[in-house]
């Protein structure tokens, strides 16, 4: 017999084969991005596909209604048993007969491509560290005296082509019962390390259909963020955030390094706790979807070095003190259950993105990697906000990157009536410039209210105090309506004009919200509120001074405020801060959690972490800590916006 013509859309790859040849055949040696978990069995039904019909003009084809073979006892059973979309076949059992155009729809292709909701909107392609596959392994026999494991390894490699497995203690332990209940058929879980190593996270008997799941954790200073996603397309199924347990022994960095330093034991107390809340969000995230634990079984983790070291349970000491040696910078691929962590698959694999240095650590990798400022034509600045703020500048010819300690305060810690983005924070703030009335919008209602009329308005949402977000705004609208000198100094109500500028002490406060006539909460800003966003907003900007100053500009392109708290930084608000150096307002944008978003992605991509290690390699890093300059910038960036810098934009 002739052979067919086989056309594959939307690749376009097209080829002849022999009649009766498997579409999955076929796809496979063009190269066809076609799904498959049982390896052609009529189990998983990834392998669907949708022949043409009728005339195909483009391609100069007609395709006959029997181009592929009828339906056989394998699809048939499928078809009954599970039902199958009109019009859909499985592409391991369906033979090719004559020419034919067949559509790989979007979720048979196993690289699929997923458009991520962020400010830049980029493709990303799905190519899952780990990912599962159903092996059909040989039965014992006196004659072949080999184990178990070593059949196991001998089935994955010569139907999936895996190789190279260790054998980890707890496979072996389920290895026996799990091949002898699925009569010699299993589902496993391999993973693919940073180092190349293979993995077998999981072993369950017969064919198992529940999708494998990842979690991607953004491990800040403050706050712990977290998202559950599905591994075979990315979707995030449930995401959350606690704070970090470890505040209590101290507030940023320099003081956890040092209360290890001081208290024998206290980097072991911070592990523990750190890992209980990791633990803790895992499982909640896990009910919220549906889940448990076990169908956890990858986790990447981005954080500062010293977050990353006292999740290790490595003593921080060093990155205490000059030259900030780590332990290890490159990434890492470890096992949960080594790491403490006991609410995910007890053998899932950890990445670690890698740290770029002592003090810029993987959530800059992260926002790297979400961002691209590699590719980027024009200069521009990413400024990861959080009690370390990750700031990073370049284009295609150079990326440099710092942290700068500036403090919980824009995550909401350190200031009066501070709190997590969570229901009840005031986020949003507007003060009228003439009446100096506030507005505002708080975390679980979207409308804006005055406060007045916000009992009334939201009569579900107490509000419970001001998130990140809300304080920025909060205290670039006082500046504006004039409540705020220069120097940070809150004015008293006869300079203001406004009574809701009350004494306290020496100085003032500005009232936002006031419910205690119902036994709610008083909500003001306070002269200490101020100090503490002034000082954190001085190290954000010496930090991109910095920066700045190390290429030779005083301009950059474009800004880029990334944050994991609350809603988005607004820009304008930043601005009027002097929080950023100046810049045309519509060159300045706002990305949510990059480094969430980056800790997602490398989740989702072997290709991605490889690129993130690569470039990591590239990026320059400066060090604030030992830079007199940052000093200098950082006294002059106390006043609001700045001293002696212009800001020419905002005057527009
Ligand atoms: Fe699994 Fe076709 S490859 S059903």
């Amino acid at each position: 017999a002739t052979e067919a013509l086989v056309i594959f859309t939307p690749s376009g790859k097209r080829g002849r084969f022999a009649p009766g040849t498997t579409v999955l055949a076929a796809a496979r040696q063009l190269g066809v991005d076609l799904d498959s978990v049982c390896g052609g069995r009529g189990i998983c039904s990834k392998c669907q596909i949708t022949p043409g019909t009728g005339a195909f003009p483009k391609h100069g084809l007609t395709v006959a209604a029997d181009a592929l073979s009828g339906w056989n006892a394998v699809e048939e059973r499928y078809r009954q048993k599970r039902g199958l979309i009109e019009g859909r076949r499985l592409g391991c059992q369906a033979h090719i007969q004559s020419d034919v155009v067949i559509d790989v729809p979007p979720e048979s292709q196993l690289h699929r491509q997923v458009i991520r909701k962020s400010a830049s909107d980029r493709v990303m392609v799905m190519d899952p560290a780990t990912r599962s596959y159903f092996v059909e392994v040989a039965e014992p026999s006196m004659d072949e005296p080999t184990g178990d494991f070593q059949r196991l390894c001998t089935a994955l490699s010569d139907q999936w082509q895996v190789t190279g497995l260790a054998p980890d203690l707890h496979i072996l332990r389920k290895l026996q019962p799990a091949l002898r209940k699925g009569d010699w058929k299993v589902t496993v879980a391999v993973n693919r390390g940073a180092d190349g190593s293979v993995r077998l996270v999981d072993i369950w008997p017969g064919f198992r259909e529940a999708p494998l799941c990842g979690l991607a954790i953004d491990l800040g200073s403050t706050t712990i963020a977290a998202h559950l996603c599905d591994l075979s397309d990315g979707r995030v199924l449930a995401s959350s955030g606690v704070m970090n347990p470890q505040i209590r022994f101290g507030e940023d960095l320099m003081s956890r390094v040092s209360y290890a330093m001081m208290n024998p034991g206290g980097d072991v107390e911070m592990t523990r706790v750190v890992r209980e809340a990791i633990d803790g969000l895992a499982a909640a995230l896990a009910i919220e979807a549906g889940l448990t634990g076990a169908d956890i079984v990858e986790a990447v983790v981005v954080c500062n070095p010293v977050m990353h070291h006292l999740l290790l349970g490595i003593d921080p000491v060093e990155l205490g003190q000059a030259p900030f040696a780590l332990a290890s910078s490159s990434s890492l691929t470890l096992g949960a259950a080594d790491l403490g962590l006991a609410a995910l698959n007890p053998g899932a694999r950890v990445y670690l993105l890698p740290l770029i240095a002592g003090h810029v650590g993987a959530d800059a990798a992260a926002v790297a990697l979400a961002e691209a400022p590699e590719t980027s034509d024009d200069l521009v600045l990413i400024v990861d906000v959080g009690t370390n703020a990750e700031i990073l500048l370049g284009d295609r010819r150079q990326v440099l990157a710092c942290s700068s300690p500036t403090g919980p305060a824009f995550e909401g810690a350190q200031i009066s009536a501070g709190q997590r983005a969570a229901p009840g924070a005031i986020e949003r703030v507007e003060i009228d410039l003439v009446t100096k009335e506030p507005r505002f919008r708080v975390i679980g209602s979207d409308l804006w209210s005055t406060d007045a009329g916000f009992a009334e308005a939201t009569a579900q949402t107490a509000i419970t105090g001001i998130c990140g977000s809300g304080i920025i705004e909060a205290v670039a609208e006082m500046r504006m309506a004039g409540i705020v000198d220069g120097s940070g100094l809150i004015g008293s109500a006869e300079q203001t004009g406004t009574d809701r500028c009350e004494p306290t002490g020496r100085t003032h406060a500005y009232l936002l919200h006031d419910a205690s006539a119902t036994g709610g909460p008083r909500i003001s800003v306070t002269q200490g509120d101020i100090r503490a966003i002034q000082l954190a907003k001085s190290a954000l900007y010496a930090g991109a001074r910095l920066l700045m100053d190390e290429i030779g500009v005083d301009k950059v392109d474009r800004i880029v405020l990334a944050g994991a708290f609350g809603a988005h930084i607004s820009p304008k608000h930043a601005m009027v801060l002097g929080m950023i150096p100046d810049a045309p307002l519509d060159r300045v944008s706002s990305a949510g959690n990059a480094a969430g978003t980056g800790a997602r992605i490398a989740l989702c991509s072997l290709a991605a972490r490889a690129a993130i290690e690569a470039t990591v390699q590239r990026i320059h890093k400066v060090e604030t800590a030992i830079e007199p300059r940052f000093q200098e910038h950082f006294v002059a960036a106390n006043a609001i916006p700045h001293a002696t810098a212009p800001f020419p934009e905002l005057a527009q």
